[in-house]
C-alpha cells in the first residue's frame, strides 16, 4: 500500500476508536465530543483523498463514506453539546447530602430497614463514623425508606446550640421534632417543661406512645458527643443518659438513634452498658469503590455535562480510599478548576476529566485549607483517648506505601504499651489501617496533609 493511504486508514482506525468511545461513555458531553473527533478524522480523509493513488482511492472513499452517514444518524441521537457558561456545581462538600446525590450505603439501610421495620420492637442503635463519614446524610435519607408505618424525628443536637435552658432545651426541641412528624399530638407545654423537664418529657412520649397505634417512632438523636459537652459545662445532669436507658425500655414501639463520633460508640460500652444487646452499634465507614464512583460520575445534576477518564476516578479513588466528603471535595475542586480555565482564561478543554486535572487540583494549598475541617477534625480527635497518636501519625506519614510494625518498633521500642493502644485506636476510627503488612494511612490525603503541616 501507498503511504497515503496507510495516513488515510489511521485515520479511519482513530474514527473507529472514537466511535467506540460513543457507544461506550455515560454522559451524554463525552458522548458528544468522541462523535465531533470521530467526525473530524473523516473529513480529513475526505480531504485527502485526491492524493491517495488510484488503484485505492474507491476502497478508502467507500470506507469513509459508510462511517460518514454511520456518524450523522449517530449524531441524531447524541445531540450536539456545548458548554456555554459555568457549570454549576454538583459536588457538595460540606452539608449532609439528601435525595438523588446520596449514594451507596445500601447495607446500612438494609441493615436500618429490617431492624426497624421487620421486628417486634425496633431496636435503639448507634451510628458511629469519623468525621464527615456520612452519618447525617443516612438520617437524613433513610426515612424515604422506612415506609409510613414509621416515623423519624430527627434532632440535630448542634442546633441547640450552648442548650442554655439545658433539658428543657433538649426536650423540647424532641418533642418539636416528634410533633412534626406525627401531626396530631398536641403542642408541647412548654411551662411544663420549663419546670419538669424529664417529667414533661415522659408524659408526652405517653401521648406519642398512644397517637403511634401500630406505628412506630425512630427518635434520630444526631451529634450526640454535644450532650457530653452540656454535661461537662453543668448544663444537663451528668445522668442524663441513664434518663434515656430508661426511655429505651419504657415503650415497645419508640426507639432511638444516637448518631456521632466513634466516641459515642466507646460511650455506649460504659453508659449503656447494661443494656448493650439492645442497642445496635452501626459503624459508618469509607464509601464503596462503586459508590465512590457515583458520587463523581452521576451526580445529581440534570444533563450534568462532565465526565471523569477511568484514570481520573482511579486517582480520587487511591487519594481519599472511598471517604465521602473528600471525593466530594476533589469533584467541587475539578468542577471550579474546569470553570475558572475555560471562562477566565478561555482556554478549550475537553469535558472529561483527566488524571493531570486530579493532580492539578490536589496540589493546590487551597484544597487543604479548604478540606481543613476535616483533616483538622480527625488530627484533633487523634488527640483524645490513647496517647501518643499524633506522634504515631507524624510517624507514618513519611512512609507512602506504610511501614511494618518492626519499623515502627524500632522508633518507638519494641514493647511499647502506648504505641499499641494508640495503633488499635487509629484503626477503630478509620486512619490507619494494616495492610499486607503494612502500617498506612486509611486515606492518601490525611497522609499528605499530616506530612505537609504537622
Ligand atoms: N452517601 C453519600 N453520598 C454522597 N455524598 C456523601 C454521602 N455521605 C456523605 N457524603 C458527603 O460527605 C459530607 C459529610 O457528610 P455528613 O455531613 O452526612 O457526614 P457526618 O458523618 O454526619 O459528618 P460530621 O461528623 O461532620 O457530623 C457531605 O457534605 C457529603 O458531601
Ligand atoms: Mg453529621
Amino acid at each position: 500500500m501507498h503511504p497515503e493511504t496507510w495516513l488515510a486508514l489511521e485515520h479511519l482506525q482513530r474514527c473507529a476508536l472514537e466511535a467506540l468511545a460513543v457507544q461506550k461513555r455515560a454522559s451524554k458531553a463525552s458522548r458528544s465530543w468522541a462523535l465531533n473527533r470521530a467526525i473530524g478524522e473523516v473529513v480529513a480523509v475526505q480531504k485527502m483523498v485526491g492524493t491517495i493513488p488510484q488503484t485505492e482511492r474507491a476502497l478508502v472513499e467507500e470506507i469513509a463514506k459508510s462511517w460518514q452517514s454511520i456518524l450523522v444518524s449517530e449524531s441524531a441521537e447524541v445531540g450536539s453539546i456545548s458548554i456555554y457558561e459555568p457549570v454549576k456545581n454538583p459536588y457538595v462538600a460540606g452539608d449532609p447530602v439528601v435525595g438523588p446525590g446520596f449514594k451507596g450505603r445500601e447495607d446500612t439501610i438494609r441493615e436500618l430497614k429490617q431492624l426497624w421495620c421487620g421486628t417486634t420492637k425496633p431496636p435503639s442503635v448507634v451510628l458511629y463514623g469519623h468525621r464527615r463519614m456520612g452519618k447525617t446524610s443516612i438520617l437524613r435519607n433513610i426515612n424515604s425508606h422506612l415506609g409510613s408505618e414509621v416515623r423519624l424525628a430527627y434532632v440535630n443536637l448542634l442546633i441547640l446550640g450552648g442548650a442554655e435552658r439545658g433539658l428543657s432545651d433538649l426536650f423540647l426541641a424532641i418533642a418539636d421534632e416528634i410533633r412534626a412528624s406525627l401531626p396530631e399530638l398536641p403542642q408541647a407545654d412548654m411551662d411544663e417543661f420549663d419546670r419538669h423537664p424529664e417529667l414533661a418529657f415522659k408524659q408526652y412520649l405517653d401521648l406519642v406512645q398512644s397517637a403511634l397505634g401500630k406505628s412506630r417512632l425512630i427518635i434520630a438523636l444526631d451529634e450526640f458527643e454535644k450532650l457530653e459537652e452540656w454535661m461537662n459545662a453543668g448544663r444537663i445532669p451528668g445522668n442524663l443518659l441513664d434518663t434515656f436507658r430508661g426511655y429505651i425500655q419504657k415503650d415497645q414501639n419508640i426507639a432511638f438513634a444516637f448518631a456521632g463520633l466513634h466516641k459515642l460508640e466507646e460511650m455506649t460500652e460504659d453508659y449503656f452498658n447494661p443494656l448493650f444487646a439492645s442497642v445496635r452499634p452501626i459503624r459508618v465507614s469509607f464509601l464503596s469503590k462503586d459508590a465512590a464512583f457515583q458520587v463523581l460520575a452521576n451526580p445529581a445534576l440534570e444533563d450534568y455535562p462532565l465526565d471523569f477518564s477511568r484514570e481520573a476516578l482511579e486517582c480520587i479513588w487511591q487519594l481519599t480510599g472511598g471517604q465521602p466528603y473528600l471525593v466530594q471535595l476533589v469533584g467541587h475542586y475539578l468542577v471550579s478548576r474546569f470553570n475558572r480555565l475555560t471562562f477566565e482564561q478561555g482556554k478549550q478543554l475537553e469535558p472529561v476529566f483527566s488524571l493531570e486535572d486530579v493532580e492539578a487540583v490536589i496540589a493546590d494549598p487551597e484544597f487543604y485549607s479548604q478540606g481543613r475541617y476535616y483533616f483538622a477534625g480527625i488530627w484533633g480527635q487523634a488527640g483524645q483517648g490513647a496517647e501518643g497518636q499524633k506522634e504515631l501519625l507524624k510517624f507514618i506519614a513519611a512512609f507512602p506505601n506504610g511501614i511494618p510494625m518492626e519499623g515502627i518498633a524500632a522508633r518507638f521500642g519494641p514493647n511499647s504499651e502506648n504505641t499499641a493502644s494508640a495503633l488499635r485506636e487509629l484503626e477503630r476510627h478509620d486512619v490507619l489501617q494494616e495492610k499486607d503488612g503494612q502500617w498506612q494511612f486509611t486515606v492518601e490525603l490525611m497522609r499528605r496533609w499530616v506530612k505537609e503541616f504537622r
